[in-house]
């Protein structure tokens, strides 16, 4: 069942964090229903601009709703990640989408508000909900300021994280600092709590980085992600969406790498795809562990049935 990013958020707040999974293709989004119904969790699916044209947004539209009808249990939301202004008008135009992502954070701040701000305005007279890019390293005042002008529903904001699969050097990890600060500013200026989402999620496991490298990969052993621990943590202080895409990408490079190195002789697809689905499903249910939003399906359900 689709819902709204909304009614997720109103359930996860505070408890939980819900993961936000970017799909490409059928393996993925066969790995990624299994995954969240063996852990009995709510789930988002994030459709960026490059997935929108790689694999065209009516072939993603229609085996999402393909995945509705064979996983008639799963409860998720569909979500645009990263859109510039007219892929957000396209999107909140195509009545599918749960919620947009207006990311102006290239702009200087009034053009990002001026622009975030016509979103807000477009998605909230159809239902939808505007997650937002703010800039680097959010400064909770501005953060304030920025949800106030624009009346977004969630606040992406730069919370230490970045993209991909290089982020972090030493024992750097997440600025729960702000992810405080940007709470009690929105509290003390008297407007409802607003979820925080965690952009640049992936963990980046040095053990699926060495087995990639084993099997020809060249990828940099230096390199590392959010501590999987530090998820629940910043769930329980408003972080309610965790973006994940590197992660899965990590387990379809090292699935592909092993089996055609241990079996050089194979070229059906469908066998490698086949362990592919299973491992990514495994991936997703363990992530929804670290989250926290595994078992939370029938709260989800209870609460949207209301
Ligand atoms: O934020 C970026 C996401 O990982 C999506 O990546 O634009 O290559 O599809 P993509
Ligand atoms: P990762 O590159 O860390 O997986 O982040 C993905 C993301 O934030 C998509 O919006």
């Amino acid at each position: 069942m689709i819902v709204t990013t909304a009614q997720l958020y109103k359930v996860a707040y505070g408890k939980f964090a819900v993961g936000a999974y970017n799909i490409n293709n059928m393996e993925q989004l066969l790995g990624l229903f299994r995954g969240n119904i063996q852990s009995k969790a709510p789930f988002i699916i994030q459709l960026s601009k490059g997935a929108r044209s790689y694999a065209d947004k009516c072939m993603l539209e229609a085996m999402i709703r393909a995945a509705e009808e064979i996983f008639p249990e799963a409860i998720f939301a569909v979500h645009l990640d990263h859109g510039d202004e007219p892929t957000c008008y396209d999107c909140i135009d195509s009545g599918f989408y749960s919620s947009v992502m207006i990311d102006a954070s290239h702009e200087p701040f009034e053009q990002n508000v001026a622009i975030t701000k016509r979103v807000v305005d477009r998605a909230h007279a159809k239902g939808i909900s505007v997650d937002e890019k703010h800039a680097c390293l959010t400064n909770p005042v501005e953060a304030v300021d920025f949800i106030k002008q624009t009346k977004c529903d969630s606040l992406a904001a730069a919370i230490g994280t970045s993209h991909g699969a290089y982020k972090f050097k030493g024992q750097q990890s997440l600025h729960f600092d702000v992810i405080e600060k940007i709470r009690e500013n929105v509290k003390a200026a008297g407007l409802p709590p607003t979820p925080v989402v965690m952009h640049g999620s992936s963990s980046v496991p040095k053990s699926e980085v060495e087995r990639i490298n084993a099997a020809g990969g060249k990828l940099d052993p230096s390199a590392r992600g959010v501590n999987e621990e530090e998820y629940l943590p910043a769930a329980r202080l408003g972080v309610t969406k965790v973006n994940i895409d590197t992660d899965g990408r990590l387990v379809w490079t090292r699935v592909h790498r092993e089996f055609f190195r241990d079996h050089p002789e194979k070229f059906d697809f469908r066998d490698s795809g086949k362990i592919f689905v299973t491992e990514y499903a495994d991936f997703i249910a363990h992530k929804n562990e670290k989250l926290g939003s595994a078992g939370q399906l029938d709260a989800v359900r209870a609460s949207v049935k209301k």
